[in-house]
C-alpha cells in the first residue's frame, strides 16, 4: 500500500541489480516495454550465470511481429536473452501478432495455466500521461477486475497499434512492483501518480495502483523527480 520514490544518478544499475537478484533465485520476473529499460537489461545480462532457471514474462505488448522495431520482445530480445546465450530460462512471450483479443486470450490462459504466478518482480515504465504497460487514461481496461489480460484496440499514446496488456488485476499479483522512469517528460505524470497530493485516478493510472497493490518502487532520476516537494522523497 505504500509507494517508496528512490530518485538515483543511475536508477538503470539499480533495476538491474534486482533483476539479477530476482533472477538468482528463480524468480518469475515481468518485463516492461518502451525504451527506458534497454540499459538495465543489457546491465543485467552482464550477470550471466544469475539467469539461469529464471522465468520472464511481458506486462504489455505491441500488436506488431517479434522482429518489428515496436516488439516490446526484440526490444528484451536484443538487450537480454540474445547477451544471456544459451542461458537455461523460460521466456513466456506474449504474441501481440495474433491481435489484440486473440493475443489476450492466448496469455490469459498461459497465466492460467502457470497457476497464476506470483510474480517475484514486475517492472513498470511510465508514460508522460501516466500510463502502466498498455492501460492507458479513461480507458475501460483500467477496471477489468476478472480478467488477467486484455487486448487494447486504441492505444492512447504513440506507437499507435494495437496492444495486448496485463490488467490491474495481473499487475498486483506482483510481490514487488517496481517503475524505472527517467528524464523531464516524466516528471508531471511522477508527480501526478506519485506525488503527495497524488489521489487514485484513472486519468493517471499509474496513480491507481500504489493502493490496490503491495509494495511500489518507483527508482527514477532527479529530473523526472523534479516536481514532487523537496523533503517527499526519502
Ligand atoms: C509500452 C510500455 C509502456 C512504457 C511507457 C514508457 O509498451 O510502451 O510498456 O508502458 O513503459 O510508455 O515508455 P518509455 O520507456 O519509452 O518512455
Amino acid at each position: 500500500m505504500s509507494v517508496r520514490l528512490d530518485v538515483l544518478a543511475d536508477p538503470a544499475a539499480t533495476c538491474a541489480e534486482l533483476m539479477v537478484s530476482t533472477a538468482q533465485a528463480g524468480g518469475h520476473i515481468v518485463l516492461t516495454g518502451g525504451s527506458t529499460p534497454r540499459d538495465a537489461y543489457q546491465r543485467a545480462a552482464d550477470s550471466r550465470d544469475a539467469w539461469t532457471g529464471a522465468t520472464l514474462w511481458f506486462g504489455d505488448e505491441r500488436c506488431v511481429p517479434p522482429d518489428d522495431d515496436l516488439s516490446n520482445f526484440k526490444l528484451a530480445d536484443e538487450a537480454l536473452f540474445k547477451r544471456l546465450g544459451d542461458v537455461r530460462l523460460t521466456v513466456h512471450r506474449m504474441r501481440g501478432e495474433l491481435g489484440p483479443a486473440a493475443g489476450a486470450d492466448e496469455y490469459e490462459r498461459e497465466l492460467l495455466d502457470a497457476g497464476p504466478p506470483r510474480f517475484d518482480l514486475l517492472l513498470l515504465g511510465l508514460g508522460p500521461d501516466a500510463h502502466i504497460a498498455s492501460l492507458f487514461p479513461d480507458q475501460e481496461s483500467l477496471s477489468e477486475r476478472s480478467r488477467l489480460v486484455v487486448g487494447v484496440e486504441q492505444a492512447g499514446l504513440e506507437p499507435f497499434v494495437p496492444r495486448v496488456s496485463m490488467t490491474l488485476k495481473a499487475l498486483t499479483l506482483a510481490r514487488s512492483i517496481v517503475f524505472l522512469v527517467a528524464g523531464e517528460s516524466k516528471a508531471d505524470a511522477v508527480a501526478a501518480a506519485f506525488g503527495p497530493d497524488a489521489q487514485p485516478d484513472p486519468h493517471f493510472p499509474a496513480s491507481l495502483l500504489p493502493s490496490l497493490a503491495g509494495e511500489v518502487t518507483v527508482l527514477l532520476d532527479e529530473a523526472a523527480a523534479s516536481r514532487i516537494p523537496a523533503g517527499e522523497t526519502p
